[in-house]
Order: structure tokens, then C-alpha cells, then sequence
């Protein structure tokens, strides 16, 4: 038989019921294969009704979370709840405890990871969390020890499903956000409230994870540049693709000689960009290493099986003593690390799309080309079509994609823009994101 480990749940929803699944399925096989036994001792969630529907013997249920803190038998306890209220609690109670635990809460770490890891550390435990970033994507594992050879240059994520799948609809159905969204919600890709993804916290939550670990920092959420797709046009979307791109909410963490730039926006990529193709609820996530080069990781990135999936191969890497010896010798988790030197959104250099709604009279073009040529911003194609005549306004959308510029250049450049009397409405601009170069310095 193999070695038993004992394991406490709390919070039974749609990932928990998904680890209930997965232990009863394949359990047994997961022994055969690691020498490690998963035995579920007792689930808690304030709704008993959830862990009855997936199964889990009357006698192991508890609405009570303190019941399955402070049961002795229990050494690994997984938090499931989610969000920074309750779940904090069990998470620092448990650490308490003595109990290792296993999260998928990346609001939690993303905003008190330092505390976690240390609560953590002072009561020699250790807290896994391959799960709160891309689901069912093994993507802290890499990070961790993977890629450990590596200094990582950069981190580029498609990491929200919800987005992911808007704005796939948008670009290739040509839907407006709000039909999309609608239909997210239908098909069961986005919560009613839908607010944390398409603002694009969410996405901001697993960065600000990936990249402390990436780049060994302490990362603070709220100096994350965080710009959701709320707003996106599909005219926008129409256009970028008659030009060539295709637009993605990516997350990105990249090293600049100004310092870490930490961004998540609606981007335009080019086509055939490694991240491109993911299309739907995917995700996809690149890491370049100075040694590796780029490394790829594509799945799902939410769902009740994907997140179970990680969540258990946590469970594995708890049970053989791997993650509590990672997270006690390595200087990776931002307990332990520093505060990086953060890179101004202003200071960025990029390359951007712009479309303007301007009078369609002589001269136009001219004031539009020296706002842009007076900062320093070169234009790289415009794109002007025939007028609606139809729809009574004299207004004609300009679409501007420029070399790469500075952004505060570009921002000072768009306000004198706005301001010019054949400008018809709130210029738009979405930042075109090329492929990261594969070796850098
Ligand atoms: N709501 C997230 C998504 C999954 O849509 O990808 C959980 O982080």
C-alpha cells in the first residue's frame, strides 16, 4: 500500500466537486503510479449540498471549515473557495495548524502572497498553487524547477478564458462585446457577474504570480498597468484583422533596461505570433529563457477537470515531500525576495494601432501626420475607406499603425489629436505587440 496522505477540503463548487471526481476515478492509479495514497478525510463547504453531488460519503461532509482545520488526521488541506475574505482565513489557520496546503486562489496570493509564504515558512509548511494560474496548465511547475537554469526575459499570457473566448467571438464573428459576452454567459464561459475577467483583474492576478516567480521578485498587484476589453469595438477588431493581426488580452511581464514591465491589455498580434491561434476559452503562455529560448504552454485554462487536475498534482508534489522542499530551500517566492525596479507605462516602447474618426475634408491627413511626426511617432501603414454615406454623419474612421514609439510620446500626441476640430470622437488605441525576441541580453 502506499504512503497515505491525509486531505482536507474546503469548498466543494465546481473545482472542488472536480477534485472529488478526479481522486474517485483516479486514485487509485495515481497510487500505482506515484506510491502515494490520496484519501479525502473530510470536505467542508458552507453549502453541504455540493459535496453530496459529487459523491462524497455523508459522514466526510461538514459545513464547519474549522472542522477540517482542526482535524488531526488531515496533513494537506486544499482551499477552494476562492476570493481574499474567508479563504485567507483557512489558508492562515490551516498554516497554523501544521497542515500543507494546496490553493488555486490567485486573488489571494496575487494580493497577500507574501504573508501566505511566510505564515507558511514560520510554521515549516508549504503552500502549492499550480492551480491558480492557468488552470489546468502546468505552468508554476516549469517556472519553479523547469526552467530554473534560466534568468527569465519575459513572460507573454493569454491567462483569462472568459476574454479569450469575447474576443474570439468579436474578431471572428464579428459580434459586438456586449453579444459576446452574452453568449459567454450563455454558454457557460462567464460568470453573471463578469466583472474581475473582463476588466482584466484577473488576468492581473495570475501575472503578478507568474512573474514573481519568473523573475524571483515581490511583486505589487496595484502597480500592475491593467486595461480590460470592456471597451474593444469590433470595428476595431475588423480592422486589425484586414491588416493582419488579431487582438488577445495578454498579460505580459517583461525585463526592459527601465526596469520590469508589468502590463495586461488588449493586443494587437501579428497572425502567424506563437500566441496568435489560441482561440476560444484556451490559454496560452510563453516563457523565454536566456538558455532555453522560448517555451510554450497551451490548455484550458479554467473548468471543473483541467483545475482538478492541478490542483491534485499538487497534492502529489506535497505528498512526496517535493513542494515542501522546493518552497524551504529556493529564494523564488516573494517572502523571501525583493521588490523589483518597476518600468513606467509612459517610458514603453511599442508599436500602435489608432483609429480616428475625422472630418473627411482637404487637409486632414496633414494634421493627423504632424500631431504623430511632432512627438517622434513614424507611421508604418494608414488605412482610410470610402465614406458611409448612408448613416448621415460626416465622420470617416482613420486606422494608424506606427514603428514603435514611446508611449507617453503617443499619449501626448493622441490628446492634441482629440482636441483638433476635424476630430469626431475619442480616438482609439490598442498597443500592436510583436514576438519577443527569443535570446536577449
Ligand atoms: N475566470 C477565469 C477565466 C478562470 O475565465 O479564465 C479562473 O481564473
Amino acid at each position: 500500500m502506499g504512503k497515505l496522505v491525509r486531505v482536507g477540503l474546503i469548498g466543494c463548487g465546481t473545482v472542488g466537486q472536480g477534485v472529488v471526481r478526479l481522486l474517485h476515478a483516479e486514485g487509485a492509479e495515481i497510487e500505482r503510479k506515484t506510491g502515494l495514497r490520496l484519501e479525502l478525510v473530510r470536505v467542508a463547504d458552507k453549502d453541504p449540498a455540493q459535496a453530496r453531488k459529487a459523491g462524497v460519503p455523508e459522514e466526510r461532509i461538514t459545513a464547519d471549515a474549522g472542522a477540517v482545520i482542526e482535524d488531526q488526521d488531515i496533513s494537506v488541506v486544499v482551499e477552494l473557495v476562492g476570493g481574499t475574505g474567508a479563504a485567507k482565513d483557512f489558508v492562515v489557520q490551516s498554516l497554523r495548524a501544521g497542515k500543507d496546503v494546496v490553493t488555486a486562489n490567485k486573488a489571494l496570493l496575487a494580493r497577500f502572497g507574501r504573508e501566505i509564504h511566510s505564515t507558511a515558512r514560520a510554521n515549516r509548511r508549504c503552500v502549492a498553487f499550480e492551480a491558480s494560474c492557468g488552470g489546468g496548465i502546468p505552468l508554476i511547475l516549469p517556472l519553479r524547477t523547469g526552467l530554473i537554469a534560466n534568468r527569465i526575459s519575459a513572460v507573454y499570457g493569454i491567462l483569462n478564458g472568459t476574454c479569450n473566448y469575447i474576443l474570439t467571438e468579436m474578431s471572428q464573428k464579428g459580434k459586438s462585446y456586449a453579444e459576446a459576452l452574452k453568449e459567454a454567459q450563455a454558454s457557460g464561459y462567464a460568470e453573471p457577474d463578469p466583472t474581475l475577467d473582463v476588466s482584466g483583474g484577473d488576468t492581473a492576478h495570475k501575472l503578478a504570480i507568474l512573474a514573481s516567480i519568473a523573475f524571483g521578485c515581490d511583486v505589487d498587484i496595484d502597480r500592475l498597468h491593467v486595461e480590460g476589453i470592456q471597451e474593444l469595438d469590433a470595428q476595431d477588431l475588423a480592422a486589425g484583422r484586414e491588416l493582419g493581426y488579431v487582438c488577445k488580452l495578454l498579460g505580459i511581464a517583461a525585463r526592459t533596461d527601465a526596469g520590469l514591465s508589468l502590463r495586461v491589455h488588449p493586443s494587437f498580434v501579428r497572425k502567424d505570433h506563437p500566441l496568435a491561434s489560441t482561440s476560444g476559452s484556451f490559454n496560452a503562455i510563453s516563457v523565454y529563457g536566456n538558455w532555453v529560448g522560448h517555451t510554450l504552454y497551451y490548455g484550458r485554462g479554467a473548468g471543473s477537470k483541467p483545475t482538478a487536475s492541478a490542483v491534485v498534482a499538487d497534492l502529489v508534489d506535497v505528498g512526496l515531500g517535493n513542494a515542501g522542499r522546493t518552497f524551504e530551500q529556493f529564494r523564488i517566492l516573494n517572502d523571501v525576495t525583493e521588490p523589483p525596479l518597476y518600468a513606467s507605462m509612459d517610458g514603453l516602447r511599442t508599436r500602435f494601432y489608432v483609429r480616428l474618426m475625422v472630418a473627411d475634408r482637404p487637409g486632414v491627413m496633414a494634421q493627423i501626420a504632424k500631431a504623430f511626426g511632432d512627438k517622434d511617432i513614424s507611421l508604418r501603414a494608414v488605412t482610410q475607406h470610402e465614406p458611409n454615406l448612408t448613416n448621415g454623419s460626416d465622420a470617416v474612421p482613420v486606422v494608424v499603425l506606427t514603428h514603435e514609439a514611446v508611449e507617453g510620446h503617443m499619449r501626448e500626441a493622441l490628446r492634441e489629436i482629440a482636441g483638433l476640430a476635424i476630430v469626431r470622437d475619442k480616438p482609439v488605441m490598442i498597443r500592436v505587440v510583436e514576438e519577443h525576441e527569443e535570446y536577449t541580453a
